[in-house]
């Protein structure tokens, strides 16, 4: 009995590390990056300084902390243009983009 409760203990601590480690496979990063560009780049910008949507350059997104962009990628912004990504991508994933984007410029990605 103790054995297994030990056993469960570092199954849950494991997926508790996987979780805050998790970065998007190489295959899922290049799958954001394009939605980045062809998806996102529709509304903000094909290199993100503005269009129908605000800009998304690092300078923009100073000050605005993840977790509340992350909720705008995943659950849009309700009475503007902003969509939903949920059904995309998971939340480490909307928390990669937003790395991707406070990171170095677009352009040189
Ligand atoms: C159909 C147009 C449209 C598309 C497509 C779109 N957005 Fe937006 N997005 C907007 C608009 C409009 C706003 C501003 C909402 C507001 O007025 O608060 C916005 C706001 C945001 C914000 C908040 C910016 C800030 O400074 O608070 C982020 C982050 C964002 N979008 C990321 C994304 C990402 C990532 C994608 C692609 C996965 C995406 N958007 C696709 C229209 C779009």
């Amino acid at each position: 009995m103790k054995t297994m409760k030990l056993l469960l203990c570092l199954t849950m601590l494991c997926s508790l590390q996987t979780g805050l480690a998790a970065e998007p496979s190489p295959e899922r990063q290049t799958l954001l990056r394009d939605l980045l560009k062809n998806d996102c780049g529709a509304c903000h910008g094909l290199t993100l300084q503005g269009g129908m949507g605000p800009a998304l350059l690092p300078e923009n997104l100073t000050g605005k902390p993840d977790e509340f962009l992350v909720a705008t990628i995943l659950n849009g912004r309700k009475g503007t243009a902003m969509p939903p990504w949920q059904p995309f991508m998971n939340q480490d994933e909307a928390l990669w983009l937003v790395g991707v984007l406070r990171g170095t410029s677009y352009q040189n990605k």
